[in-house]
């Protein structure tokens, strides 16, 4: 992966009206389950829709160093030959994930039950997040790891030799977590279980039992069991990847918030453990229809209707927080353009994504001109109502790619320009933002550094 050391700072101006169809790409969560479990099963595994993001690419090329071949035979089609459960190969280099938290924990998880040794490492914003959550639970399974110290990249795992099946209770609300133990849990004999106590993005378990593993979910008085059959054949697999409810938030955000505006967003994956942030959006009084609902891909999936809407601020619940986890960045934007307060509490995970995303986005949405109440754990948006944002400030994005689109699509609605010291990072999940946007008619310029 490259590290670009140049920055690319950019302006996001007021926009007149937004309107048309903003087709997102990829479910980047669903895209690299599918390379990492294409890899897992014997055989050829066709995906479709593929999110071609760095974060991503970035998985396609690790699952290569361990000895899977992926070909790309067209725009977001990929075709991976697995090398079966267990049948990894040992990669003759260093595991770089760049930005990708998802990536690198998942790629470990699925290395740790098998007896070889990779390093990983990441860029400046995935060495400084914590690894000691993962290797917690693979130290269950036999597996070590060497590192700097906390835990963080780079670090080497050795994988064990003689898996044991591991029964784990989540300490923190992660789907990368859980994923990660049911993945090492493939290649360790018996029955490996995940116990957690608030729900979590469950594609992982939806793609095990597509592959055709043995996935039972049982429902406790406080959370649920999930138990996977360890050493399964896996068999390859279809996969039409459908669109990302993290990346449509930003068109939907910036159609709410631009008066005039109507877009059609279509095809967004809006499996329930997902979906939280479209619930909180109905509740601030948002003009947004689902239309068109179906299956895709073992994923419910429908297009969105989003039209300008005068919203009020609201009370997150923090029990939602996991099913939107990635959108309080757009949510806090959201909310600064409502009549009243908007109260996010129970998000201290914010603080260890790709950047402390409490603090940034406290710090960018005072440079603009909107109060904010920080806590440990959260934030409360003192909102100025649809035209009361006076923006014209410039933000740090710190390397993180929804920080940088939420305060573009601040741009977009407030009185003042607002510009981003970085654009880079929105490659990692969203290649084709400023171009969407563009045709939408948005205005994003670029500055000199
Ligand atoms: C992801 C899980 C979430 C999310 C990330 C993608 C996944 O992280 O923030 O963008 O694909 O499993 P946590 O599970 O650590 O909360």
């Amino acid at each position: 992966m490259s590290h670009p050391s140049e920055t690319s700072p950019v302006t996001a101006r007021r926009a007149a009206r937004l309107s048309g169809m903003a087709e997102v790409p990829g479910d980047k969560s669903v895209s690299h389950r599918a390379l990492i479990f294409g890899a897992l099963a014997v055989g050829e595994t066709r995906i479709t829709g593929l999110l071609e993001g760095d974060d991503v690419l970035g998985t396609a090329e690790a699952m290569r160093a361990f000895g899977a071949e992926v070909t790309r035979t067209g725009p977001g089609a990929w075709i991976v030959h697995g090398f079966g459960v267990g049948g990894l190969a040992e990669p003759q280099n260093v595991i770089d994930c760049g930005n990708a938290g998802t990536g690198v924990r998942l790629i470990m998880g699925m290395m740790a039950t098998t007896p070889i040794s990779a390093t990983f490492t990441g860029d400046a914003s995935l060495r400084q997040r914590p690894m000691g959550r993962i290797l917690d639970p693979l130290a269950l399974f036999g597996a070590r790891s060497s590192g700097r110290a906390g835990g963080l990249l780079p670090l080497t795992l050795t994988g064990a030799a003689n898996p044991v099946p591991v029964e784990y209770t989540l300490p923190v609300p992660s789907a990368q977590v859980k994923s990660a133990v049911l993945l090492a849990g493939l290649n360790a004999p018996g029955e490996t279980i995940v116990i957690e106590r608030e729900a979590t993005r469950d594609h992982t378990e939806r793609m095990l039992r597509g592959f055709g593993a043995e996935v039972v979910v049982e429902d406790l008085p406080d959370g649920r069991a999930i138990r996977l059959t360890g050493q399964p054949e896996l068999h390859p697999l279809n996969i039409a990847v459908p669109r990302d409810p993290s990346s449509a938030a930003f068109p939907v955000a910036a159609a709410l918030m631009v008066e005039g505006s109507d877009i059609l967003v279509p095809n967004i994956c809006l499996n329930p453990t997902r979906a939280g942030f479209y619930l909180t959006l109905a509740e601030m009084g948002a003009d947004l229809t689902r239309e068109n609902p179906h299956d895709e891909g073992g994923e419910p999936v429908a297009d969105l209707r989003a039209r300008f809407s005068a919203l009020k601020g609201v009370e997150v619940p923090p029990e939602r927080a996991a099913s939107m986890i990635d959108e309080y960045p757009i949510l806090a934007i959201l909310a600064a353009f409502a009549e009243g307060d908007t109260v996010m509490r129970g998000i201290s995970e914010l603080r260890v994504k790709e950047s402390d995303r409490i603090a940034a986005m406290v710090a960018g949405l005072r440079a603009n001109g909107i109060e904010v109440t920080e806590h440990d754990d959260g934030m409360i948006v003192h909102g100025r109502g649809a035209d009361g944002v006076p923006g014209g400030g410039t933000v740090a994005t710190h390397l993180d790619h929804r920080i940088a689109m939420a305060f573009l699509c601040l741009g977009f609605a407030a009185r003042n320009p607002v510009r981003i010291d970085d654009a880079g990072p929105i490659a990692t999940s969203f290649p084709s933002f400023t171009t969407l946007m563009a045709n939408l008619g948005a205005t994003i310029t670029k500055d000199n550094r």
